[in-house]
């Protein structure tokens, strides 16, 4: 089967540094598959708070990746480049892409794509990719939760919170998060977290004492930083092992470090844009084995905030940074 592909496609460009309102649509060519690559005509691009730094100026796309923003697509396979031997065209995808999700058409390793789930819309399993990677990677290979060990995660409404809560919960782990409303907590509980603190009028350190007996959490998956830093060493077990993937409130902090010794803690971290195709074909393998079965028996699902049509890319980036959603913004694409 082969698809008419178009020279030129509409994509949303950052035209400077700057607020949402400079991301505008552009007319651009259709880009073409190297060898292992495949082109995707993309019908939905998820949005996630890397995008937004990019377009602050302030997260430059690795050497190599384009300059438009997105990291992760759905939509329909339509070329394949030299050596994409597991794809066909018109096989439904969603994959992690390097950048350049916010088009009509988008280039991604074959190797990290993934089938859309069974069941699944586009509009959901663009939803998937970049926060299922990263959850993957940095909870349970990095930080190497097991069934039965206590989590915290931190920002548990965001993106990444509310698939770090129901992935944890869904291999056996007691699940604590921390989120910025009663609305937010009581959304974190319904994804399958056993106490969720409102960070606004609770302190985690207390909670996580009192709700696991003063034995403290196993895993730490925190994208706050700041003065969390030295309340995460508070809140962790023996043995515990902290993972960083974001600082919003800071990567520069006073912490007391004895803890780190005394409690023998790993403090770790990873940032997964710039990690080579094979390392995250290697998740996408593992996810594909160990969690897409969960997502088809919708045992584990993406949570939908809102859907916004790719010219409006800029509505969904002032909807990200009011910082009212719960769960995953996606991008609609004609
Ligand atoms: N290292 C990696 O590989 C990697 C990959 C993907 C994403 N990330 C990072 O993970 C974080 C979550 O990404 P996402 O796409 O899920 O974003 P998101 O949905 O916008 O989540 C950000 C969350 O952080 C909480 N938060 C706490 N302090 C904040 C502050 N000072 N400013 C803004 N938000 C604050 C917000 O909720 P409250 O109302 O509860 O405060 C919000 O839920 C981002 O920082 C992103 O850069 C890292």
């Amino acid at each position: 089967m082969t698809v008419k592909i178009p020279e030129s496609m509409t994509a949303i460009a950052i035209t400077e540094p700057g607020g949402p309102m400079v991301l505008k649509p552009e007319k651009r060519a259709v880009p073409l598959p190297g060898a292992g690559e495949i082109l995707v005509r993309v019908r939905a691009a998820g949005v996630n708070r890397p995008d937004v730094l990019q377009r602050k100026g302030a997260y430059p796309p690795p050497p190599g990746a384009s300059d438009l923003p997105g990291l992760e697509i759905a939509g329909e396979v339509v070329a394949l480049g030299e050596g994409a031997r597991r794809w066909s065209v018109g096989d439904p995808v969603c994959a992690l892409a390097p950048g350049g999700g916010y088009a009509q058409y988008c280039v991604v390793p074959a190797s990290n794509a993934l089938p859309v789930p069974h069941g699944f819309t586009l509009t959901e399993a663009a939803a998937l990719p970049e926060t299922f990677f990263t959850v993957w990677h940095n909870v349970f290979e990095r930080g190497g939760l097991k069934e039965g060990e206590r989590f915290l995660v931190h920002g548990g409404s965001s993106g990444i919170g509310t698939t770090a809560i129901q992935l944890a919960s869904a291999f056996g782990a007691y699940v604590i998060t921390t989120a910025g409303s009663d609305e937010k907590c009581a959304a974190c509980l319904e994804l399958g977290a056993d106490r969720a603190v409102n960070y606004r009028n609770e302190d985690f350190v207390a909670v996580v004492a009192e709700a696991t007996q003063a034995k403290g959490v196993d895993v730490i998956l925190d994208m706050v930083g700041g003065d969390y830093i030295g309340r995460n060493y508070q809140a962790a077990a023996v043995d515990g092992r902290i993972v960083q993937i974001a600082f919003l409130n800071g990567a520069v902090a006073s912490a007391d470090f004895s803890k780190l010794m005394l409690k023998r803690l790993v403090h770790t971290g990873s940032t997964l844009r710039p990690r080579t195709v094979d390392f995250k074909g290697a998740i996408a393998a593992a996810l594909e084995r160990q969690v897409w079965p969960l997502l088809a028996e919708r045992r584990v699902a993406p949570v939908m905030d809102m859907i916004f049509p790719l010219r409006d890319a800029w509505r969904a980036h002032e909807r990200m940074e009011e910082g009212q959603h719960i769960g995953k913004i996606v991008l609609d694409v004609e």
